[in-house]
């Protein structure tokens, strides 16, 4: 086993200790992994299922059921560009697209250097001061394409 592999057991396995190694919590064990390593990564399912004890299949069940939940790579940040209807009509589109050209990705895309994962959503309640787009959880309003630029070089 590489070293890789074993760090990452080791994380895993005192995420696991953390709740006494219950199935019961198996929501909140994948949401701690996910937490570690803004993904679930196969391995770790693989060593969750073992240790628990749960079917494979079922611990991708969970996994894939919670749209929370991600089994690919993502970077470390995440940005959210709305489009409900409210951000859409006042261009939220242009500002979306502003976004994937400068990160050279599109919605639902990571970047290679696993720097910014790139999704959009539909409306956070906030449509008075939309365009709305969230990073890491903190709001922008009012956001416009001209912003986006400086908005990304704040994040490293
Ligand atoms: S439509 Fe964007 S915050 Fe409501």
């Amino acid at each position: 086993m590489n070293t890789e592999a074993k760090q990452m057991e080791g994380k895993v396995n005192s995420i696991l200790d953390n709740y006494q190694c219950d199935k019961g919590w198996l929501v909140s064990i994948l949401q701690d992994v996910q937490a570690e390593y803004n993904y679930l990564p196969e391995e770790a399912l693989m060593w969750i299922s073992r240790v628990l004890d749960v079917p494979l299949s079922q611990v991708y069940g969970v996994a894939t059921f919670f749209k929370a939940f991600s089994l690919k790579p993502r970077g470390r940040h995440l940005i959210n560009v709305c489009l409900g209807t409210a951000c859409h009509v006042r261009g939220a589109v242009r500002i979306l697209e502003k976004v994937e050209r400068e990160l050279g990705i599109s919605s639902g895309e990571t970047t290679e250097d696993l720097k910014y994962t790139l999704e959009t959503f539909n409306c956070a309640g906030a449509c008075a001061v939309g365009p709305m787009v969230i990073i890491d959880g903190e709001y922008y309003g009012q956001m416009t394409a001209d912003k986006v630029n400086s908005l990304l070089e704040s994040y490293d």
